[in-house]
C-alpha cells in the first residue's frame, strides 16, 4: 500500500491536494501530526485532521509524533481516523495505551525511532496492526532513508511471523522510487511518502509508479 505523507503538500491548497490523492491510486492518507515538544517541529492538529476527513476517500492515517498521546486519542478518533500510530518513545504506558486506541474501534500502529530495538515490542506485538519503522528521525520531510532500516525490518519480519502473523509493517522517511522495491521484498506492506510525492510534477503519476513497484 502507498500512503502519501501530506506534510510537505501546499497548505494552501490543500482541497485540491486531497483530491489529488483522491484521484490517485493510494491506499491511505498519512497525516503527521507533530507537537515541538517530541520532535523538534510543530504541524497541524484535529481542525485540519477534521476538514481533511470531510473530503477524503482515503482513509486516514495518523502518525501520533506528541508526548503523552493517550490524551488526544479520542479526539483524533473523532476527528476520522482509521489508524493512530503512537511512538514507543513516547508512551510510558505502551500496552494500555493500544488498547485505548483498539476499545474505539480504530486500528493501532507503534512506531519506533532509528535508534529503536524492534525486539522491545515483543511483548505486545499481538495487539497490534501495525509497526512503523521510521526510515528517517521524525520531525521533517526530505531527510535522507537509513540503511540499517533492512535490517529491522528483516528482525521484525521474523518476529511478526511468530507473534502476528497479520502485522503490517510500515516504513516512512526517505521512501524513493529507488528502494521501495527492495524495501517490499524485504518484507514492508505500507509505504509513507511525502516529498518524492508532492515534490514531483506529476504526483498521481508518481503514486501510479511507486505502485507499480510493489
Ligand atoms: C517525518 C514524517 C514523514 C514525512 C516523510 O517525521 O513522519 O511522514 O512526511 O517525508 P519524506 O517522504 O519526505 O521523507
Ligand atoms: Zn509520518
Amino acid at each position: 500500500m502507498i500512503a502519501p505523507s501530506i506534510l510537505n503538500a501546499d497548505f494552501l491548497h490543500l482541497q485540491e491536494q486531497i483530491e489529488t490523492i483522491n484521484k490517485s491510486e493510494a491506499d491511505w492518507v498519512h497525516l503527521d501530526i507533530m507537537d515541538g515538544v517530541f520532535v523538534p517541529n510543530i504541524s497541524f492538529g484535529i481542525p485540519i485532521v477534521q476538514a481533511i476527513h470531510k473530503i477524503s476517500e482515503k482513509p486516514l492515517d495518523v502518525h501520533l509524533m506528541i508526548v503523552q498521546p493517550e490524551k488526544y486519542i479520542g479526539h483524533f478518533t473523532d476527528a476520522g481516523a482509521y489508524n493512530i500510530t503512537v511512538h514507543y518513545e513516547a508512551c510510558t504506558h505502551l500496552h494500555s495505551i493500544i488498547h485505548q486506541i483498539r476499545d474505539l474501534g480504530v486500528k493501532a500502529g507503534v512506531a519506533l525511532n532509528p535508534h529503536t530495538d524492534v525486539n522491545l515490542l515483543k511483548p505486545v506485538l499481538r495487539d497490534l496492526d501495525m509497526v512503523l519503522i521510521m526510515t528517517v528521525n521524525p520531525g521533517f520531510g526530505g531527510q535522507q532513508f537509513i540503511d540499517y532500516s533492512y535490517e529491522k525490518i528483516r528482525e521484525l519480519r521474523k518476529l511478526s511471523a511468530v507473534y502476528n502473523p497479520d502485522l503490517l509493517i510500515q516504513v516512512d522517511g526517505g521512501i524513493t522510487l529507488e528502494n521501495i522495491q527492495a524495501l517490499k521484498r524485504t518484507g514492508v506492506d505500507v509505504f509513507v511518502a511525502g516529498t518524492f510525492i508532492f515534490r514531483s510534477n506529476d504526483p498521481v503519476h508518481t503514486i501510479r509508479e511507486l505502485k507499480g513497484k510493489i
